[in-house]
């Protein structure tokens, strides 16, 4: 009977272990790291949890067996006040002092250890071979892959790509409010201000898709503020990018055709740019290449056609509050659009 609850207990601890441990792991995870930076903080973080673990378990030790333990050769405060120190006491004495000591070691050297690994990820800074400006704004994410030659420069939305093994600089601004910048594989998290421009660094260790997610309460839809992290191989990077800098292809059929007249002519032109037509304005994301993204409305639905329908045809529905508005096209425009922006891959 004893035998078989201690089988129980166990199955029950390793269950309950595993479902911790799989919880690391993921899209969205720091305990995930996909780059040297994640990696660092993530090493730190279990390092603290390892030491803090072990001295919470012996402050409950001590305070359970101080607990039951019978009062025993309780004289602590017997005898006269010039008696020598019993020895009790000065076991006791001894003891604190050396949990004192203890405590402040561990204390200074956690200290130096967290600075140390500030440094090494900081000092990864100056050495960025790409440069990518984030612009937040409620509540999507513009991004631009700037190039010391401006016609290779080019902007894209709510998408960050990055070739695996290079180090990204990344720009920081923010055009409203406070946001906060946080791919937690990649690494932590950095504020974007109004006003100010912050700067952080990104390594990619290994390809993967990863979720980053705006970490500062910025308004109604802070929430669906989130944006897809792609880390490729060189090569498919450079094929990307230089795929990003051409303009949007020409129409394929006369449903695409007219699409692109209906988005030319109505509402649409007023916010979104398309590179090769005449829309050119930069209040709402750049559709250039918008079918090639992997979701919508800032990670708040997948990129599908279904999808960009039901967003074009009423996004308050599905992110209350968003600056996009109802267009109020008919069915047949919307058709056409939805088409046509479908084309832009
Ligand atoms: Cu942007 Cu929260």
């Amino acid at each position: 009977m004893k035998r078989a609850g201690g089988l129980a207990t166990a199955a029950l601890t390793a269950a309950a272990l595993t479902v911790l441990l799989t919880g690391c792991e993921g899209v969205q995870s720091a305990l995930d790291p996909a780059g040297h930076q994640a990696g660092r903080i993530a090493g730190l973080w279990w390092l603290f949890l390892g030491v803090l673990t072990v001295i919470y378990l012996l402050v409950l030790a001590g305070l359970l067996i101080a607990a039951i333990r019978p009062r025993r050769r309780g004289r602590l405060h017997q005898g006269p006040a010039f008696a020598k120190e019993p020895p009790i006491e000065r076991r006791l004495t001894r003891g604190l002092t050396a949990w004192a000591v203890g405590t402040g070691v561990i204390i200074l050297t956690l200290t130096g250890l967290s600075y140390a690994v500030d440094r090494d990820v900081l000092g990864l800074t100056g050495r960025a071979e790409l440069e990518i400006e984030v612009t937040a704004k409620q509540w999507w994410w513009q991004v631009k892959y700037n190039d010391p030659v401006p016609s290779r420069s080019f902007e894209t939305a709510n998408e960050i790509r990055l070739p695996v093994g290079v180090p990204v600089r990344v720009v920081l601004k923010s055009q409203d409010v406070i946001h906060s910048f946080w791919v937690p594989n990649l690494h932590g998290k950095t504020d974007l201000i109004p006003g100010r421009v912050n700067e952080t660094t990104l390594t990619a260790d290994r390809e993967g898709r990863f979720r980053g997610q705006c970490a500062e309460f910025c308004g109604f839809q802070h929430a669906n503020m989130a944006l897809d992290v792609l880390a490729m191989p060189r090569d498919r990077f450079d094929a990307w990018r230089a795929a990003q800098l051409s303009s949007a292809p020409a129409p394929g059929d006369a449903l695409q055709e007219q699409g692109r007249q209906v988005f030319l002519s109505s509402a649409c032109v007023m916010c979104h740019t398309i590179h090769g037509t005449s829309a050119a304005s930069r209040v709402g994301p750049d559709l250039t290449h918008v079918a090639g993204r992997l979701s919508l409305a800032a990670g708040t639905l997948p990129y599908n056609k279904g999808n960009l329908a039901g967003w074009i045809a009423d996004p308050q529905r599905i992110k209350p509050g968003t600056r996009m508005p109802v267009t109020g096209l008919s069915p047949d425009q919307l058709q056409g659009v939805v088409a046509y922006l479908d084309s832009l891959k």
